[in-house]
C-alpha cells in the first residue's frame, strides 16, 4: 500500500499550489496530514483488476481521496470534533468560517480531479460515468449524515434498519463509488461492475461498523481521533445500542443519562467507556462485520486472481479487526 499511496499523495498535492495561500493551506492541511488513503486503494486496485494502469487511474483516485477530504472537514464542524489524523481538525486550526469554504473547495477539486481523466486515454462514456458515481456518492453522504444528525437528536434508538440505511448512505456509498469508478475506468462488463458495486457497499458496511466501535474503545493514538467523543454527541450506534442491550438495568440508566449530555465530565465519559468495554457489545459488532466481510470477500473471490483482486481480499480480510 505504501508506494501506491506515494503515488497517490505526490499526485494529490498539484491540486494544492494556487493562491490565495491560506485558503489552498486550509483545504491541503487535512489530505497533508496522512489517513490510511483506503478509499483511493479500492479504485487503483478495482482498476488493475480490469488491466487499468496505476498511471490512468491517478485522477479519479484522487477525486476520491478529495472528496472524502471534504466530508472529513465538514463532518467535524458537524460532530463537534477536535482532532483527526493525529492533529486538530480543520475548523480547529483555521476557524469555522475558512473550514467551510476549504471543504467546499475540496469539493469542486474533486470534480475538477476527475474530468483531468479526459486527459487519459478514456472515453467521454466512462468520464461521463465516472462523474455520475461521484454525484450519486455526494448525495448520498448528504442523505445519510442528515439522518446521522437526526438520530443523535432523537431521544429514540434506531432500530437495526435505520442504522445500516444511515452507514449505507454515510459510508458506503464513497465505497460503491471507488469499486465502481475503477471497474468502469478498467472496462469492466455491466455485471461485474455491479459485483464491484456490492462489493464497495458491504465493505464501507464492514468499515463504519468497525469505525463505530473505535470511536468507544480505540486508542487515539492509534486512531488519530479522540475516543467517547461519539456518546457526547448522542450517537446511537450499533455497539452502543448492544451495550443496552446486555448491561445490568444499573448500567443502562447511567449510561442513558450520559450518551448525548455534551456537558458530560470526563469522569462520566470514562465511565461510560468502561462499561462498554467490559459489555462484549464491542466483540459482538466486530464478528456482525467480520461475516459482511467474508460476502464481499465471496465476490471478488468470482473474478480471475490477480495481484489486485488479493489486495483488495487482504485489505477486507483485515477490515473486521482493524485498530486504525
Ligand atoms: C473516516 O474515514 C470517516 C468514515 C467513513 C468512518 P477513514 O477512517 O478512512 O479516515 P482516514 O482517511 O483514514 O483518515
Ligand atoms: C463518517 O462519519 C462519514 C462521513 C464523514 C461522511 P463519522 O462521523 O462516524 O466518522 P468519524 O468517526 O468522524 O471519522
Ligand atoms: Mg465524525
Ligand atoms: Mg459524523
Amino acid at each position: 500500500m505504501k508506494s501506491l499511496s506515494l503515488k497517490v499523495d505526490d499526485y494529490l498535492s498539484t491540486y494544492f499550489r494556487k493562491e490565495p495561500q491560506f485558503l489552498y493551506d486550509a483545504s491541503y492541511y487535512l489530505i497533508r496530514h496522512g489517513g490510511k488513503r483506503q478509499r483511493p486503494f479500492i479504485l487503483i486496485n478495482s482498476g488493475m483488476m480490469f488491466g487499468a494502469t496505476l498511471e490512468s487511474l491517478l485522477p479519479a483516485a484522487a477525486a476520491i481521496e478529495i472528496l472524502h477530504n471534504f466530508t472529513l472537514v465538514h463532518d467535524d464542524i458537524m460532530d463537534n470534533d477536535k482532532e483527526r489524523r493525529g492533529v486538530p481538525t480543520v475548523h480547529v486550526k483555521f476557524g469555522v468560517p475558512m473550514a467551510i469554504l476549504a471543504g467546499d473547495l475540496l469539493f469542486a477539486k474533486s470534480f475538477e480531479a476527475a474530468l483531468n481523466l479526459l486527459k487519459k486515454s478514456y472515453t467521454h462514456k466512462q468520464v461521463v460515468e465516472v462523474v455520475k458515481a461521484l454525484v450519486t456518492a455526494s448525495i448520498e453522504v448528504c442523505e445519510g449524515q442528515a439522518l446521522d444528525l437526526k438520530i443523535a437528536e432523537s431521544k429514540d434508538f434506531p432500530s437495526k434498519e435505520e442504522y445500516y440505511n444511515l452507514i449505507e448512505l454515510k459510508t458506503s456509498s464513497l465505497f460503491k463509488a471507488c469499486a465502481t469508478i475503477g471497474s468502469i475506468l478498467g472496462g469492466a462488463d455491466e455485471p461485474s461492475i455491479e459485483m464491484l458495486k456490492e462489493f464497495g457497499r458491504l465493505y464501507g458496511l464492514c468499515f463504519q461498523l468497525v469505525d463505530d466501535v473505535l470511536a468507544v474503545t480505540g486508542d487515539p493514538s492509534i486512531t488519530g481521533k479522540p475516543v467517547g467523543n461519539d456518546i457526547r454527541e448522542g450517537k446511537k450506534t450499533l455497539v452502543i445500542k448492544y451495550v443496552l442491550d446486555s448491561v445490568s438495568e444499573r448500567d443502562r440508566s447511567k449510561l442513558l443519562s450520559i450518551i448525548g449530555n455534551r456537558k458530560a465530565s470526563n469522569e462520566e465519559i470514562n465511565e461510560a467507556l468502561s462499561i462498554i468495554a467490559s459489555s462484549g457489545a464491542p466483540e459482538r459488532v466486530r464478528l456482525e462485520a467480520k461475516l459482511i466481510s467474508e460476502k464481499a470477500i465471496l465476490i471478488l473471490q468470482n473474478f480471475p486472481k490477480s495481484r489486485a483482486r488479493d489486495m483488495l481480499i487482504n485489505l477486507t480480510m483485515e477490515a473486521s479487526s482493524r485498530s486504525r
